[in-house]
């Protein structure tokens, strides 16, 4: 998907670091030209050596070791995107105000290709008046920010300011370009016009202020569905628990079984599509703690109550012209079990996948799939990437349409 594309991997002084040699990787996996700048102080915290491995040239460093006087105009110029990964609160600073210091903060100036960054940094300083007001500007401006996750930070702290997931900062560089048979579909406008409802990822229903019953679902599907849904002209609602980016959408953020059954139920109004992809918890906790649940009172015993069938409940209101699609993530009895969920939910197409197969379902890059049309079809998706698999959806669902 990546294939003749020139990437300029810039790498910066964070203990974040070491998560670039696997961006790298997949960037190389995906058939990328990767060519690795690293900082001064990148040098401290991963060495050159794996960069230059891995990578398809040696690593960069200096706008004056290399025999090239202009290394980088040549850099810049000749890239088709650059990748901040780990960003520091000093090369957002300096790309901001168009600060040239180095090779990779001149490389950032001297290019017109998309640029992605992806901050990682302590909490204090991501919350910092005049990082926040950087990254407006830079957002602003049309750089990818791909945002840091909450988590364990360097020395122990945990808080917001760790680096994206690697594969979330590989999927904001795929997203920028579309394959050629995105490109077909795009051209052809298969859903232009039409409204596209897509739910991802799975929700979490709290028990205390701290604790939730959750599942494993990234809703990296769900994305992939939502982005190119979006390149296939239509208009895409996307409710997500995710903190997977996106770009281009109208997204609600979601966390619970019943939040996501209330955005869905309003944003399904007027659509022509509507796609359940999200693993909807079945159940929730019957009463949630006002306080953290201590030890000290024992082991808590939790009830349960069912959550509302959202598919279901939209299987038995939607209007004939409406085309409603189901997800099913299975370990056993595929075909029986999914061929039940389409008819008991009333869905025209329903998208089943064998999660204990390598390579398929929760927090893999990849997916193999069966699709199971109300009329009886069916047909296979071999193991690809997600999104090649959100347009073999798409593609059957857009022949569905009236
Ligand atoms: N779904 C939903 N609301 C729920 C549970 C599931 O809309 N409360 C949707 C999912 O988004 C998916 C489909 O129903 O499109 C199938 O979900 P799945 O969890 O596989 O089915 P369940 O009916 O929950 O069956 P089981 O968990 O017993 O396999």
């Amino acid at each position: 998907m990546l294939e003749g594309k020139k990437i300029v991997l810039g790498v910066t002084g964070g203990i974040a670091a070491y998560k670039a040699i696997e961006v790298c990787r997949r960037l190389v996996d995906h058939g990328a030209h990767v060519v690795p700048i690293l900082t001064n102080a990148a040098h401290n915290m991963v060495g050159p050596t794996t960069f230059t491995a891995l990578a398809s040239e040696p690593v960069k460093t200096s706008m004056f070791s290399d025999s090239d006087p202009i290394p980088h105009t040549r850099l810049g110029q000749t890239a088709d995107a650059i990748v901040v990964c780990p960003a520091t609160a000093r090369i957002i600073s300096d790309y901001r105000t168009g600060r040239s210091a180095d090779l990779l903060s001149a490389t950032l100036i001297a290019t017109v290709a998309p640029v992605v960054v992806c901050p990682a940094m302590h909490t204090e300083m991501w919350e910092h008046p005049a990082v926040v007001e950087n990254i407006q500007v830079l957002a602003g401006r049309g750089t990818i920010i791909v945002p840091p996750e909450e988590g364990r930070l360097a020395g122990g702290d945990i808080g917001k300011g760790r680096l994206a997931q690697p594969l979330a900062i590989v999927d904001a560089v795929l997203g920028l370009f579309g394959d050629d048979e995105n490109k077909r579909a795009n051209e052809a406008g298969l859903l232009r016009g039409r409204r596209v409802v897509v739910t991802a990822g799975g929700t979490r229903e709290a028990l205390d202020p701290v604790r939730y019953l959750g599942n494993r679902s990234t809703g990296r599907q769900g994305h992939a569905l939502a982005d190119v849904a979006r390149e296939m002209g239509a208009e895409v609602t996307l409710i997500t628990t995710s903190s997977l980016p996106s770009a281009g959408l109208n997204r609600i953020d979601v966390e619970s079984a019943a939040e996501m059954h209330t955005a869905v139920v309003s944003a399904s109004a007027g659509a022509d599509m509507i796609i359940m992809n999200a693993a909807v918890a079945d159940f929730r906790p019957v009463e949630v703690a006002n306080d953290k649940i201590k030890k000290s009172g024992g082991i808590p015993e939790i009830k349960l109550e069912p959550t509302v069938d959202i598919l279901a409940e939209l299987g038995s209101t939607k209007k004939p012209e409406q085309l409603l699609i189901g997800f099913a993530a299975e370990t056993n009895n595929l075909r029986e079990n999914a061929i039940g969920k389409l008819h008991r939910k009333g869905a025209d197409l329903l998208v089943a996948n064998d999660v204990s197969a390598p390579g398929v379902g929760f927090a893999s890059d990849t997916n193999a799939v069966t699709i199971f049309g109300a009329d009886g079809s069916v047909s296979e998706i071999p193991l690809v990437d997600k999104r090649a698999v959100a347009r073999s959806v798409l593609e059957a669902a857009a022949k569905l349409l009236p």
